[in-house]
């Protein structure tokens, strides 16, 4: 199959089309023709170098973990079946979804209606996934809270949003100043520009802050955080993992998330999908030969939602 790989840590240029073998799969395990696969920035993270103490070797790798296509073959501890359309938030450490065949678990995937565009599709799980699970679990999100968003008009964020007003929460958007009609649109009923201003200097006060971005401090938001607010932020920092754990006592608690790859969230997120409540934003569609060009978009420019990779021809 042709595959992206990088064979040493680096910038984009690492990243280069090759012939690769197919990948094996068993049991509960599904190998899923890829249409579409979205670029996220741990991917350009993980081909840095920047997590090689926690995920070392594994060269030649295959980046990527969100996936949409079709089923060819299923272990035998599945329901799944050839030729049935599919999205997948792929649970293999090393990822592998910048590829013509990719395998997840049945357990990290699940069947996609008619009708739903494969490259929206594919930029829904990670990005979404994480947005769900910040503001449901970590950030204990209930119906008329006051939730601020950091980062909201990037991938995480723009889904963040959408799912902050669809659960009855009253959002205020963090963004830079172009991007304040596009995320009014998305449910924002409040923006800042982080160029003009700081949130965490405000005078106003949130339930819940979920920093997207990853940009701030739990120690900085403490003051615009309500008496049992509840802060969530993206950034896996050794700091903030520290912070996580002496807050947990505390009635104003600190969290850093780890998006997990779960079916029930999927389904989640695609019930929001079909209910016109998710809307997914592509930035821009690359084919999948000119990854390296998509890493570098997504280091280097500012833009609205997700990057996408398109595998086959036609990703419709
Ligand atoms: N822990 C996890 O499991 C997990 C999961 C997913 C993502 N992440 C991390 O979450 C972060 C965001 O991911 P993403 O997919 O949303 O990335 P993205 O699409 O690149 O979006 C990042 C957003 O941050 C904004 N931003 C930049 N500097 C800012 C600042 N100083 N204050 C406020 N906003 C600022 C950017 O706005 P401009 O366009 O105006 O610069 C952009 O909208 C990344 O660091 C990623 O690695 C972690």
């Amino acid at each position: 199959m042709r595959a992206i790989v990088f064979r040493d840590y680096g910038g984009p240029d690492v990243l280069e089309l090759s012939e690769r073998p197919e990948p094996e799969y068993g049991g509960d395990e599904v190998l899923i023709r890829v249409a579409a696969a979205s670029v996220n920035p741990i991917d350009a993270r993980l081909r840095a170098g920047e997590m090689k103490w926690m995920l070392p070797g594994g060269f030649p790798r295959i980046p990527g973990y969100d996936v949409a296509g079709t089923v060819v073959a299923a272990g035998d501890r599945t329901d799944f079946r050839p030729g049935e359309r599919v999205v997948a938030f792929l649970d293999h450490l090393y990822g592998g979804a910048y590829a013509e065949l990719a395998v997840c678990s049945a357990d990290s995937m699940i069947p996609l209606r008619d009708g739903v565009p494969f490259d929206e599709a594919a930029a829904i799980p990670l990005a979404a996934s994480t947005a769900l699970q910040s503001l449901r679990d970590h950030g204990k999100m209930e119906s008329g809270d006051r939730v601020l968003i950091n980062g909201a008009s990037g991938g995480v964020g723009a889904f963040a949003v959408q799912i902050a007003a669809a659960y009855g929460a009253t959002v205020t958007a963090v963004a830079g100043g172009d991007n304040e009609q596009f995320v009014r649109d998305l449910g924002a009923a409040e923006f800042l520009d982080y160029k003009q201003s700081d949130f965490t200097q405000s005078d106003q006060k949130w339930d819940v802050i979920f920093d997207a971005a990853g940009k701030s401090s739990f120690e900085q938001a403490k003051a615009v955080l309500t008496e049992d607010g509840r802060y969530v932020t993206t950034e896996p920092s050794l700091k903030n993992a520290a912070v996580s754990l002496l807050s947990w006592p505390r009635d104003q608690q600190s969290k850093v998330m780890l998006a997990q790859s779960r079916a029930e969230d999927l389904t989640e997120l695609m019930r929001l999908y079909d209910a016109g409540q998710l809307k997914v934003t592509i930035a821009r569609r690359f084919p999948l030969a000119e990854a390296a060009a998509a890493h570098r978009m997504l280091e280097n420019d500012s833009f609205r939602g997700k990057i996408v990779l398109t595998v086959e021809e036609a990703a419709a």
